[in-house]
């Protein structure tokens, strides 16, 4: 992923996958509350500029000319909550990158009468912020997105969405920083992985539920301590954490992969509001696009 100019590279069809699950849930959410008393809100926590592009390779046709290379820039996350219909009452995009803070002003030009505003600084301090409110305004309902590149989104944030007991929440988990910070081989922690993956889980359990200590020590003495969790393990461990503090639900993740194959991210579904007809909903809606997101996966 980079930046040139107000140009956000990044992304594979996988995140066209993903976009599309956030681009129905947004539009059959909006629909099934447009008649009820709520006051409808969209948080982006991790904006981006409005924007994806992608480069992609043409092959030549009927084995005529050279292959060469396109650009395709399709809507991101935040450009998918503006066209919404009905309309969210109020959007609020938060990035903390400058240039794409102003690509994200110059979107809302576009938008007139959307009451949508550009939030700039980290997404923890101010998603936490914005969940205060929902403990003054008993009519807020809404939908938060969190994607971030990586391991940025700390467990007090989690908390702060789940205890709203007001927001659905997708959240674009990523399976490849967590890969990065638990090495196989114990040997290879340092102080930056342990602190990266207890600050995200808010508990340091998953050293003990996903390594194990062998009986032997190596020549120096020291105790050979080696993961044991296969990536479904420790998204069933994830969906179970989500699942502590996400009274409604947490749905079954719809995987994505890397181009060559390697788990990428877990795109969760949690559902924070514990009323049956409010779970009801949200997982009718919701497992129905991710069964739909699944099967659409070609490898
Ligand atoms: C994967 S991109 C988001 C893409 C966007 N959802 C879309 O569909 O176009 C992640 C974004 O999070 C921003 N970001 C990273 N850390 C952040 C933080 N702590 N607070 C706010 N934004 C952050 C990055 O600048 C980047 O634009």
């Amino acid at each position: 992923m980079y930046l040139n100019g107000t140009k956000h590279y990044f992304g594979s069809s996988e995140t066209e996958r993903k976009l599309d699950c956030l681009r129905r849930y947004l539009e059959a959410y909006s629909i099934a509350l447009q008649n009820k008393n709520f006051c409808r809100l969209y948080i982006d926590a991790f904006a981006g500029t409005g924007s994806r592009t992608e480069t992609r390779a043409v092959l030549p046709f009927m084995g005529e000319g050279e292959p060469s290379v396109t650009e395709v820039t399709t809507p991101g996350s935040a450009r998918i909550a503006l066209e919404t219909k009905p309309g969210f009452h109020h959007v609020v995009l938060i990035e903390n990158d400058p240039i794409k803070i102003d690509a994200l002003k110059s979107v809302l030009d576009e938008y007139p009468g959307n009451r949508a505003r550009v939030r700039g600084g980290d997404a923890n301090q101010i998603v936490q912020r914005i969940c205060k409110r929902f403990e003054d305004d008993k009519r807020l309902r809404g939908v938060i997105f969190l994607d971030p590149y990586g391991m940025e989104v700390a467990w007090e944030t989690v908390e702060a969405i789940a205890n709203t007991k007001a927001l659905d929440c997708w959240y674009f988990f990523p399976l490849s920083g967590l890969y990065r910070n638990a090495p196989k081989d114990a040997e290879r922690f340092d102080e930056g992985k342990i602190t990266a993956l207890t600050r995200v889980f808010g508990t340091d359990s998953w050293r003990q539920d996903w390594y194990e200590v062998g009986p032997q020590t190596d020549m120096f003495g020291k105790l050979d301590e080696r993961r044991i969790a296969t990536v479904d393990r420790i998204e069933e461990w994830v969906r179970d954490r989500l699942k502590s503090v996400f009274k409604g639900d947490v749905l079954r993740p719809m995987r994505l992969h890397h181009p060559n194959g390697a788990p990428m991210a877990s795109l969760f579904f949690a559902i924070s509001n514990p009323n049956k007809a409010a779970v009801k909903l949200a997982t009718d809606i919701a497992a129905h696009i991710l069964k739909l997101g699944i099967s659409s996966h070609v490898r």
